[in-house]
């Protein structure tokens, strides 16, 4: 199988068609067997759920070609169980674990010349996502969905790849307390995008988060979550009395790498904004992000400036991402 003729060294983090998409419809109470499309269009109802009240969740998750040209797609029974978490709480009807990770399989395998080659960073990133496509006029669920995943090759989500990146404290709330962040809803990310703009237009590449009910915690940013190191070297994980940060599957990854391969002591607790002055690296971490690394975080007072991640990627989240990479990429072992 020859690969696509793109430019893979100078990727950015964009949409560009493929060969196939896969989509499954529900109706009458089941799913329909599902299969490969090349249309990447959807035609809707006016009237269709997800259009008027959101009813909407999806995932990321990535492809990559090995050292030895096969291709291998990083836990995607994990995506699979945090969809059906998602559709659960949006009363949306599951998508069988097992049909999810069969649809990935059979998604990426048809787009196999759209997977970059080894070794040079890029992945075909896959994105599932199920939607109301029902009519509904009064708000409740509707009774009709679509589960589609469309795959495209992907760079570096910010620009400069682990090069650190400046972020600013937000002064808008991405979640409420036992509100939907913890699910991988399209209303979450909806709510991040005018603050997006903003710090933008204010030049940091991202928004963190603090709890929404007493802006003392951290949460995570607009498309990742967030992760710290201190001064003894642990790695610290916020974690959410409110149930409000997204339980990412690649923090899940690299907390084992790091207490498993890279023997290190990890705390997984709520952290407070004003801790962070004392920790020495930053990284924000997610399926588009890996990790990577934050240099300074400015808040409305001062600015915390990570001594040990400042200038270049640190040496606790280099190693972790170097870990990571090396075993979604089949280079290094992960352990049984
Ligand atoms: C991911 O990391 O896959 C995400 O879904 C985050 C994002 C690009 C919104």
């Amino acid at each position: 199988m020859e690969k696509k003729d793109l430019d893979w060294a100078n990727l950015t983090f964009s949409y560009q068609p493929t060969d196939a998409s896969y989509v499954c419809n529900y109706a009458d109470g089941a799913w329909d067997e599902g299969g490969l499309t090349p249309d990447h269009t959807v035609t809707l109802s006016e009237c269709a759920g997800i259009l008027h009240y959101c009813q909407e969740c999806f995932e990321g998750l990535k492809a990559y070609t090995c050292e030895d040209g096969s291709i291998v797609c990083f836990r995607p029974d994990l995506n699979a169980k945090r969809m059906a978490d998602s559709a659960e709480r949006l009363v949306m009807p599951p998508f069988p674990e097992d049909k999810f990770i069969d649809a990935v399989k059979q998604v990426v395998a048809a787009n196999a010349a759209w997977v970059p080659p080894f070794g040079g960073g890029a992945t075909l990133y896959v994105r599932p996502m199920m939607f109301a496509t029902g009519e509904v006029i009064g708000v409740k669920p509707a009774d009709k969905y679509q589960f589609r995943i469309l795959v495209t090759p992907v760079g570096p989500y910010f620009k400069g790849g682990a090069k650190p990146i400046t972020i600013c404290v937000s002064d808008y709330d991405r979640a409420a307390p036992h509100g939907t962040g913890n699910i991988k809803a399209g209303l979450n990310y909806a709510m991040s995008l005018y603050p997006y703009e903003k710090a933008h237009e204010a030049g940091f590449s991202e928004n963190l988060y603090l709890d929404a009910g007493t802006r003392t915690y951290v949460e995570e940013t607009g498309g990742a979550n967030v992760m710290f190191v201190d001064k003894d070297g642990r790695l610290v994980v916020p974690i959410s009395a409110t149930d409000s940060i997204l339980p990412s599957i690649t923090r899940r990854s690299l907390v084992a790498v790091a207490k498993d391969i890279l023997g290190l002591e990890v705390v997984e607790r709520p952290v407070r904004f004003d801790e962070v002055d004392d920790f020495v690296e930053c990284g924000l971490c997610g399926t588009a992000a890996v990790i990577s690394p934050v240099g300074k975080i400015v808040a409305s007072d001062h600015e915390v400036v990570f001594e040990d991640g400042k200038d270049e990627i640190g040496p606790v989240m280099g190693k972790l991402r170097e870990t990571l990479t090396g075993i979604q990429a089949g280079t290094i072992r992960a352990p049984e």
